[in-house]
């Protein structure tokens, strides 16, 4: 009976479908959300236009506003360049040793030169500059090339070894493996322990490994083993070492020898970037 009213009503016209006594009616959509559909549409096709967006072979199409995230970086990155330009002037032209007496460049300094390490230097000298196996630690006071600012300036500027500059710092310590017996290598290296109050596995070896010494090493490690920083060449009568003070790894060095490289950075890093770096770790290795 209830059902009476409704069979009256017109009824508007259904897509036929039907679940469970549930008719779908076919009512045209509503205008606002058609116009909407319209505008997307619309402005889709103009987008496509106006921006990069239609893939082609090599890249896409530009579009004619010629946007580009590519450029927009490029430019923040010159308009960051020039607004540090003035702050890295004073750095760049300054006397070395005159950056460590005066409190705004030193302030500078130790907050670039902080980041730069961080960003070029701690992959190989540890973000602590502690260094590891064959990497300088640069927090002590005991340098291979020297440790005033000039010398830390002069080796970050040209690099060791490195065939990128031909003012690099350059020494080559031979391999005693084609100079040298066997023997006289056992003797050389159980004396070298003895430098740096080592207890050398052979001491009876230490006497002849002397002689050695003074006749094929002390030219570069000096006869007191202290080194000479003009040649890069380690202080061996200290407990700080670049490869390792036990016997296996000295017989190692001295048999091959070594060839430590380290990149040059005048052509990664701008002037004041260097003297930064250089103060920062002047300071960290006690200045010298
Ligand atoms: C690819 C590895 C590497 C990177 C990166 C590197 N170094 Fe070095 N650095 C070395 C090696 C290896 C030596 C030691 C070379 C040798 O045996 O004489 C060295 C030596 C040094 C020395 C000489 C230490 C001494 O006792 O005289 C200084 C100073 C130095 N590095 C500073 C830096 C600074 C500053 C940076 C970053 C701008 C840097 N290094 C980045 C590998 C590296
Ligand atoms: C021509 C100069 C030269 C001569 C000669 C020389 N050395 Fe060296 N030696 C060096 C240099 C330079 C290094 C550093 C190599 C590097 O950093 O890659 C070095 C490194 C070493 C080291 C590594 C030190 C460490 O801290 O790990 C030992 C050990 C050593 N030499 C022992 C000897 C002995 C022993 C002889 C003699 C048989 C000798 N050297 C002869 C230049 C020389």
């Amino acid at each position: 009976m209830a059902r009476q009213p409704r069979q009256e009503r017109q009824e508007p016209e259904t897509t036929g479908h039907e679940w469970d006594g549930i008719r779908e009616y076919n009512n045209p959509l509503p205008r606002w959300w058609l116009w909407v559909f319209y505008a997307t549409i619309v402005w889709a096709i103009w987008y496509s236009i106006a921006y990069p967006a239609w893939p082609l072979i090599e890249g896409a199409t530009t579009g004619y506003k010629g946007w580009s995230t590519r450029e927009n970086v490029a430019k923040a990155i010159a308009e960051a360049e020039a607004a540090n330009a003035a702050i890295n002037e004073r750095p760049a032209s300054a006397e070395l040793t005159a950056i460590a007496d005066d409190p705004e460049l030193q302030a500078y300094a130790t907050s670039a030169g902080a980041a730069v390490f961080k960003t070029w230097c701690a992959q190989c000298h540890g973000s602590g500059a502690a260094g590891a196996k064959g990497y300088p630690n640069l927090l002590d006071n005991d340098w291979l090339w020297g440790g005033t600012m000039e010398d830390i300036h002069t080796t970050v500027t040209h690099g060791i070894r490195s065939e990128d500059d031909p003012d690099a710092r350059y020494s080559e310590m031979p391999a005693f493996g084609d100079i040298l017996e066997d023997e006289e290598i056992a003797q050389v290296a159980n004396y070298v322990m003895t430098l740096s109050g080592g207890t050398p596995p052979d001491a009876e070896a230490v006497a002849a490994g002397e002689e050695v010494f003074l006749d094929n090493c002390a030219v570069c490690h000096m006869d007191d083993g202290s080194g000479d920083i003009f040649q890069g060449a380690p202080a061996l009568n200290d407990a700080i070492w670049l490869y390792g003070g036990d016997y296996a790894t000295i017989v190692e060095t001295v048999t091959d020898s070594r060839f430590g490289v380290m990149p040059p950075w005048q052509t990664r890093l701008s002037e004041a970037e260097i003297r930064a770096v250089t103060v920062y770790v002047h300071q960290l290795g006690g200045g010298e």
